[in-house]
C-alpha cells in the first residue's frame, strides 16, 4: 500500500502524541503516585455497619475547630441524619456505601466526590458562611435516588 509522505507524518505525529500521553499517564499514576481519592483505604462492603468507625456514623472532634465526619450513604439516605457544627469548623469527611455506588456532593463548597462499595472516599472543607448546607447524591441509585440527601448545619 502506498503511503503519502504528508499521511505518514501526521500518522507519525498522531502514534507519537497518543505514546507521549501514555507515558505521561503512566509517570502520573505509577512514579508521583496520582489516585482518585476513593481508592486509597477499603473495608469489606458487607461488613460496612459492623466495621468502626463507619458502626456508629457521625462528627468525631480532632482539633480546636476541626471535625472527622465518619458517614455512610445508602440506598436511600445518608446517616447520620444530621449533624451541627459551629462556623469556621473544618471537617474532613469520611464516606463509604455498604450497597452501590452513589455520589456526595455539598452545592457551592468543592465538595462532590463518589462512594463505592468499600471504598472510604475522603474530603476536607472548612465552613467559613453559616447555613444550612445541602448534602446530596448526584449518582444514579435506584427507585430513591431523588430523595437521598441530608444536612449539615453551620451556626
Ligand atoms: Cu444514592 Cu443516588
Amino acid at each position: 500500500m502506498h503511503l503519502h509522505r504528508y499521511e505518514k507524518i501526521w500518522l507519525m505525529l498522531g502514534a507519537g502524541g497518543l505514546a507521549l500521553f501514555i507515558v505521561l499517564l503512566c509517570v502520573n499514576a505509577f512514579a508521583m503516585g496520582m489516585a482518585p481519592p476513593s481508592n486509597m483505604e477499603m473495608i469489606d462492603p458487607e461488613r460496612v455497619t459492623e466495621t468502626p468507625p463507619f458502626d456508629k456514623p457521625g462528627l468525631k472532634q480532632v482539633g480546636d475547630n476541626e471535625y472527622d465526619a465518619y458517614m455512610t450513604a445508602f440506598a436511600f439516605g445518608f446517616a447520620p441524619a444530621k449533624m451541627e457544627i459551629p462556623v469556621g469548623a473544618t471537617v474532613n469527611f469520611h464516606v463509604t456505601s455498604p450497597d452501590v455506588i452513589h455520589g456526595f456532593q455539598i452545592p457551592e463548597t468543592n465538595i462532590n466526590f463518589m462512594v463505592l462499595p468499600g471504598h472510604i472516599s475522603s474530603a476536607t472543607h472548612t465552613f467559613d458562611e453559616p447555613g444550612e448546607y445541602l448534602i446530596l447524591c448526584n449518582e444514579y441509585c435506584g427507585a430513591g435516588h431523588q430523595v437521598m440527601a441530608t444536612t449539615i448545619i453551620v451556626k
